[in-house]
């Protein structure tokens, strides 16, 4: 198992090209959920955003509060390029463990996979803090485990609900029935609601 996932890691993954992780595009579940979303005015972030297509789409829909977060810079900068009127202050290069703000939303699309396992409980706590009351974590995670050592590390339902139950109501947490063919029948799509407290 790669366990020194540090921002050099990362970075040197986009410098080589090496992102099989990366779809080209936002993925169709969150396409899907972003269309029932009641306000352009919501607060969302994006951590371990790589490329960020969500970020792009729900900017052409007219978003105006999307943050990204990742620390590697490559993407980063691959957004500012492909997306010249993104907020420059909405990009940010840093920890998603350190980051201090509140959001209504977090969007999760292949980051939780990507961190080391031991961090899981962390990362939903965090989840948690950078919510507001009543704030939602919506995406996917792997339902499936992997024969390669990770990332990206994989698991099951039983495994996460651990994570969340402490900070977050369950609104759905069952397999995706529209994820991208090669991950079909391998995902959970998570809508977590976060406890008043
Ligand atoms: C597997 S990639 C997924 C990228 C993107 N979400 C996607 O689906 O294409 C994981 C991303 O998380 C970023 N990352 C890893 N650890 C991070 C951390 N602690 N804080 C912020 N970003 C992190 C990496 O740089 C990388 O861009």
């Amino acid at each position: 198992m790669e366990t020194n996932l540090s921002p050099d890691y990362w970075q040197t993954r986009y410098k080589n090209a090496q992102t099989g992780w990366d779809l080209g595009a936002v993925s169709p579940p969150l396409k899907a959920y972003t269309h029932q979303l009641s306000s352009q005015k919501l607060k969302i972030l994006i951590p371990g955003a790589g490329n960020a297509y969500e970020a792009e789409y729900l900017h052409q829909l007219g978003f105006t509060e999307v943050y990204v977060a990742d620390i590697a810079e490559s993407p980063l900068q691959a957004l500012k390029q492909r997306v010249p009127d993104f907020p420059a202050e909405h990009l940010l290069h840093q920890n998603f463990f350190e980051i201090q703000d509140t959001f209504d939303l977090i969007l999760e699309q292949t980051f939780f996979c990507a961190i080391n396992p031991e961090l899981r409980p962390a990362y939903a706590k965090k989840c948690a803090e950078l919510l507001k009351p009543g704030g939602k974590l919506v995406g996917l995670l792997f339902n499936t485990t992997f024969e390669n050592p990770g990332p990206p590390f994989g698991g099951s339902a039983e495994e996460y609900r651990v994570y969340f139950e402490p900070y977050f109501h369950f609104r759905t947490f069952a397999p995706a029935y529209n994820s991208v063919k090669p991950r079909a029948g391998r995902e959970l799509f998570m809508i977590l609601e976060r406890k008043e407290n």
